[in-house]
């Protein structure tokens, strides 16, 4: 029978208390794996999640607690064969802000979305290499290829990085059985995207897409799952777009 199984299966997920990342963490427990629910500030009850869960703490705006937080994992749960970079964020960041604070938003996108990212894959293919290999699936955006607004120039710069970054580590750990996957959701219903469908209306995001509802953190959750259980291994540094049609490369 065809089945999920993650049973055995260690997986980190990175700004699981919420949205996209959250249905992915319950996803991962649900297929079997013994899941580390990452959390910012939003403190995560692991009662909410299937299995064996645990909760870690980190800012990836900080490289030190970020290289801790795979550290900390490993430690408590002995080894890790997945991990999901998701935890990501957007400032609007208009050209016309005065220089020291849209430099600083530039780099607190690029430290969290991209920097951070960075360090885990590092972090993960190291551990990875000792061990006999493991997957890497990174939450990317469809904004990494068809662009974004004028005030998102640093959110779309860091989804081209995490593009390219993934595509590296696949060609060149794959030997080291290490796999490395996109995936690049398009407009999706979060916390992250509510506040353009309060300022705009969500009738605008519906006429963008091609299907009759918007995307849900639970229509991208079981692609994870399935890119995490070695069923597509041969697809390694694809990158799968779940956006509805509304950009599809
Ligand atoms: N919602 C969308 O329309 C959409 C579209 C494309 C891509 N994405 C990507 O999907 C991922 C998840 O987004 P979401 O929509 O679920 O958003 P969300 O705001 O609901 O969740 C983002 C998560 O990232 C974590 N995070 C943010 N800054 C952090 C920091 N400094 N340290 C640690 N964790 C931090 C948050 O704690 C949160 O758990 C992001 O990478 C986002 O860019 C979202």
């Amino acid at each position: 029978m065809f089945k999920i199984d993650l049973q055995g299966k260690n997986a980190l997920v990175t700004g699981a208390s919420q949205g996209i990342g959250q249905a992915i963490a319950r996803q991962l427990a649900q297929a079997g794996a013994r899941v580390a629910v990452h959390y910012s500030t939003h403190i995560v009850d692991v009662r909410d999640y299937p299995g064996l869960a645990q909760a870690f703490q980190a800012d990836l705006a900080s490289p030190t607690q970020t290289r801790q937080l795979f550290r900390q994992v490993t430690e408590a749960f002995g080894r890790v064969d997945i991990l999901v970079n998701n935890a990501g964020f957007a400032v609007d960041s208009p050209l016309d802000l005065d220089d020291d604070r849209w430099l600083a938003d530039w780099q607190g996108i690029l430290a969290v979305n991209l920097t951070a990212c960075g360090i885990l894959c590092r972090e993960a293919v190291r551990h990875f290499q000792d061990r006999g290999g493991g997957r890497i699936i990174n939450i990317a955006s469809r904004a990494a290829f068809r662009g974004d607004v004028a005030a998102y120039l640093a959110y779309a710069a860091s989804k081209g990085g995490m593009v390219s970054l993934t595509r590296s580590l696949a060609r060149a750990f794959g030997k080291d059985n290490i796999q490395a996957f996109i995936i690049a959701p398009g407009f999706t219903r979060t916390k992250m995207a509510q506040q353009f469908i309060d300022l705009h209306g969500e009738e605008l995001v519906l006429k963008d897409i091609a299907l009759n509802r918007l995307t849900e953190p639970g229509d991208i959750a079981p692609m994870v799952a399935f890119l995490a259980s070695g069923l597509a291994d041969h697809a390694t540094g694809c990158t799968i777009d779940i956006n509805a049609a509304s950009y599809v490369h």
